[in-house]
């Protein structure tokens, strides 16, 4: 699996370069901002250009920094899709353009398909699109099908969906155990199957709330976020799609254990996330120990 970086701020992504474990970087709107605000709050002024140039640099030739447009129109989105390539990719040869899957509002004019439309024009010119904003199989198959290099399932804001559903307020950054929750809902359903094997299977669905639990602890049969990279992960292999898999909206260690083990192709993952990734009592521990019993026979042999 390889490691992007989730983040617009130069100094993280300096830093996590120099640990020799990245193989790309995704940036969005939102990560920009956050970036031009923690500046700005240094007293900062950023020059937009410059800072992109020296994050492509940074990040190196045959790595992908993804730069998504801001348009939600097909024709504005290519204009920028192709601004941001030509502008960008010749730094480093490194630029992914990121196109929402679909920009549609019901309150406004751009139709179901502008994204999508942006994707196979651009792909079919060679640059690499990276789609963003998947939240379901049905859109990475469509984001294949235009031609997409990256297809982006945002793990995390899956996760914050259901949960909002069940009514669980938990930090969004804390790990949820989505598997434990479909073997307590497996279970009652057990349990009322084995005491009434003689009833109608629609019966035994309304009875003790197991259709509510059914529906309200998924989002159209996606029961988690890592599940839907699963899903995908599945579907792509089943048509040997060339499309990777970008696990993208990952907020702790062990959701990126899990879209790891569902079969992601890469992971994006926050810089604080992959501190977190390290980290263990044991081995804080360990280090301690280990460092107490340096006797002063082997510390000679580090002495110069
Ligand atoms: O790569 C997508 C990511 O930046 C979105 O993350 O945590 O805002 O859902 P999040």
């Amino acid at each position: 699996m390889k490691i992007f970086v989730d983040t617009a701020k130069l100094n993280e992504i300096e830093e996590a370069c120099s640990w020799g474990v990245v193989d790309g970087v995704t940036t969005n709107p939102s990560l920009i901002k956050k970036a031009v605000d923690a500046l700005k709050e240094k007293g900062k002024k950023v020059e937009m250009v410059e800072y992109i140039e020296e994050i492509c640099r940074t990040v190196g030739k045959g790595k992908p920094v993804s730069l998504e447009v801001i348009s939600l129109k097909t024709e504005e989105m290519i204009k920028e899709g192709l601004l941001l390539y030509e502008k960008f990719n010749p730094v480093a040869d490194n630029v992914a353009i990121k196109i929402p899957i679909c920009t549609y509002q019901p309150e406004a004019t751009q139709s179901h398909y502008e994204g999508l439309k942006a994707i196979s024009k651009l792909s079919s010119q060679g640059i690499p699109v990276n789609v963003t904003l998947i939240m379901a199989p049905e859109q990475a198959i469509l984001a294949a099908k235009a031609g997409a290099s990256y297809a982006s399932p945002f793990a995390g804001r899956v996760d914050d969906l259901i949960r909002k559903k069940l009514g669980i307020s938990s930090n969004k950054e804390e790990y949820f155990n989505f598997k434990l929750l479909a073997r307590i809902i497996q279970a009652k359903l057990n349990k009322h199957l084995d005491s009434s094997l003689n009833q109608q299977i629609s019966t035994l669905y309304q009875a003790e709330q197991i259709t509510l639990d059914l529906e309200m602890a998924n989002d159209q049969g996606i029961s988690s976020g890592v599940e839907l990279v699963k899903q995908i992960a599945q579907i792509y292999q089943i048509y040997r799609i060339k499309t990777e898999i970008i696990a993208a909206s990952l907020r702790n260690a062990q959701q990126v254990r899990e879209a790891a083990q569902a079969g992601t192709d890469i992971s994006t993952i926050p810089f604080k996330v992959i501190e977190q990734m390290l980290e263990h009592p044991k081995t804080m521990e360990g280090i301690k120990l280990f460092s107490a019993d340096v006797v002063p026979e082997y510390r000679q042999i580090f002495a110069k």
